[in-house]
């Protein structure tokens, strides 16, 4: 069920139910984060497996520092200057997250999200949330409670609507090792942003999987139809005739149909474009088209992570 109430989200997480909630980057699929069972039942429910460990969501600071233990001073910078928002941070973690969270990491990923619903439910709760991107593993993120509805909504009992998300993509996961800061997912806060703040850092591409399956997580955000990418006005040359789902940058093909087109920023601004980018994928992918081609943005600012998330769902598992 699709509603605005947060007191019945409440009512189902205390019991150790699991619900969608709403936040600024995507949809998540939550349960209580101190809830063995809660976690396990999210794992099932979106078929992911349990090496791939989850995001945990709190509502400030001081309750994300208590899971958390040697917090280095970077890690205060960054959350000085970006949390709420599409941040999280990968830190040592306390022993009262378990190994099912973290897949067996000493290490935990912390959250504050900046969605005033779930801001106002995580502050009512006494536990924090553990919470994936609520989509089956390997398909896209859902960024309306409409996504979630369709991919997920006979396995949960609730989806707590919150709208389109603000900045639809997931957020940019930093972390640190021997003094140095590492960003292992390019996501809603840039790297150039970051780098003003705490001067270079190191980006390390599609290392979020783990390391005992090297390339398993490569093949992601992926719509059942083929994506292909590259050169839009070549590709549909060599394509002549098909059902395609065209998504552009900024520019408008005119073309004959039965062509699609998205155009995800026609003003060539990189936040429209993060915002429109899986909505225009689950839109084009509801409609049995032949394949679905798409370029790549300048690799700048968001541009960045949304090529990361173009390329990924170009891979075929
Ligand atoms: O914006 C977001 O981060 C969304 C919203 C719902 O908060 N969540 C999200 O979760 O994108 P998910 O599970 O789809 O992606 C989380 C990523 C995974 O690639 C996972 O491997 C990585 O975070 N991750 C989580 N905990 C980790 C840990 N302890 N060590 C390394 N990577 C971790
Ligand atoms: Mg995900």
């Amino acid at each position: 069920m699709i509603g605005k109430d947060i007191d019945q989200a409440i009512i189902l997480l205390n019991k150790g139910s699991l619900v969608a909630i709403p936040t600024e980057t995507v949809y998540g699929l939550a349960g209580n984060a101190f809830d063995e069972a809660a976690v396990a039942e999210i794992f099932a429910v979106k078929n992911r497996p349990s090496f791939d460990p989850l995001i945990v969501h709190t509502s400030d600071w001081e309750r994300l520092s208590q899971l958390a233990s040697n917090i280095p001073d970077a890690a205060h910078i960054l959350a000085e200057a970006f949390m709420p928002g599409p941040l999280t941070l990968l830190l040592p973690k306390q022993n009262t997250i378990s190994d099912l969270v973290t897949a067996g990491s000493p290490l935990v990923a912390l959250r504050i999200p900046r969605h005033p619903m779930t801001l106002k439910l995580l502050q009512q709760l006494d536990f924090p949330l553990a919470a994936p991107s609520a989509n089956p593993f390997g398909y896209i993120s859902p960024t309306t409670a409409q996504h979630v509805e369709q991919q997920l909504g006979n396995k949960i009992p609730y989806i707590l609507d919150g709208g389109p998300c603000e900045v639809g993509l997931e957020s940019t996961i930093v972390g640190f090792e021997n003094d140095k800061t590492i960003i292992y997912r390019k996501g809603g806060i840039s790297v150039e942003s970051i780098e003003n703040l705490i001067g270079t850092v190191e980006v390390k591409a599609h290392s979020t999987s783990h390391p005992q399956a090297p390339g398993m997580l490569k093949s992601h955000y992926a719509p059942r139809v083929p994506l292909i990418l590259g050169n839009i006005e070549a590709l549909l040359e060599i394509h002549k005739g098909k059902k395609i789902g065209i998504i552009s940058f900024q520019k408008t093909f005119l073309t004959k149909s039965p062509h699609y087109p998205i155009i995800l920023s026609p003003t060539g601004n990189f936040t429209e474009a993060a915002r429109n980018l899986f909505a225009g994928m689950h839109y084009l992918d509801s409609l049995d088209l032949d394949m679905i081609i798409a370029e790549l943005l300048p690799e700048e600012n968001l541009g960045r992570a949304i090529n990361d998330r173009l390329r990924r769902a170009a891979v075929k598992a």
